[in-house]
């Protein structure tokens, strides 16, 4: 397999599906080695057919020793750690007086707390390496633009961002970039429902000037340009890949919920 990172070595996170998904298969694609970690081993069988050149690692991103062994097995494995993507999260809402508190740290543990325990160990193995390297963590439009129901989720992907500037702030000594990738509405498997809501869609859509959900390819590529060589003088930036929703805001959804 010849591309683009045919001498790189990266772990990815929620690459079972939707967009950690597309990153996995377009770093493969490029020549590249992964470990993919993911709760679910039966969506890491899809990059079976490029053998030795992927690992999967079943791995919650809410446990410290789930993320240290998954990065072990990159090093083990491959020898090195050149690139992370921190793509994990889930979506769950509701309205802020009916918000449970479980519902809150549900969202908030596997959105914002597993982009830094997952940052925390990439950096420090690629530290370890002398190299540096490029970490890129999984944001949201929301954390621009607020939803009905959305308080939990669209707080942890500004936290995402805010993180992700922090991170990007200490580590630009070691070499090591840490950008932000904000998806706008994104045809994944997180997504379906919604999208087969036709008076949703339609409200959506009215919404976003390239009048269509984007594909989880279009978000992988907007993480490798971030990752890769020719953003070699790039850190601590987010970049929104929403077809330009973030220009007319969000609709109110509130007869959605
Ligand atoms: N789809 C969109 O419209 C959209 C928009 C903005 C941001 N995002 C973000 O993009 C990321 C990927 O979303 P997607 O649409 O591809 O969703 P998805 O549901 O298709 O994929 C998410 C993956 O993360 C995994 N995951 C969830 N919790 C985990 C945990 N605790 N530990 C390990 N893995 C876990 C799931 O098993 C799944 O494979 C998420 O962070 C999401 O918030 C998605």
């Amino acid at each position: 397999m010849h591309g683009r990172f045919e001498d790189s070595v990266a772990f990815v996170t929620g690459a079972a599906s939707g967009i950690g998904a597309a990153v996995t298969d377009a770093l493969l694609r490029a020549g590249a080695r992964v470990v993919g970690a993911d709760l679910h081993q039966e969506g890491l069988a899809q990059f079976a057919d490029y053998g030795d050149a992927f690992r999967g690692h079943v791995a919650d991103v809410t446990r410290e020793s789930d993320i240290v062994a998954g990065v072990e097995a990159a090093l083990d494995t491959f020898g090195t750690l050149d690139m992370a993507f921190n793509v994990a999260g889930v979506s769950r809402g509701a309205p802020i007086v009916d918000l449970e508190e479980d519902l809150w740290d549900f969202t908030v543990d596997r959105v914002l707390k597993g982009v830094y325990l997952s940052t925390k160990h990439e950096a420090r193995a690629m530290r370890a390496t002398g190299r540096g390297g490029a970490i890129v963590n999984m944001s949201s439009l929301n954390a621009h633009v607020p939803m009905h129901t959305g308080a939990a989720y669209s707080s942890a992907k500004a936290g995402v961002e805010m993180f992700t500037k922090n991170a990007a702030l200490e580590l630009a000594r070691d070499g090591i970039r840490v950008n932000a990738v904000l998806p706008g509405l994104i045809d994944t498997p997180l997504t379906q429902r919604r999208l087969v809501n036709k008076p949703l869609m339609d409200t959506w859509l009215e919404r976003i000037p390239q009048g269509r959900p984007g594909r989880p390819e279009e978000v992988a590529a907007a993480c490798l340009f971030l990752a890769g060589p020719e953003a070699t003088y790039i850190t601590g930036t987010s970049l929104v890949v929403d077809g330009g929703w973030e220009i007319t805001g969000y609709p109110d959804l509130r007869r959605f919920a």
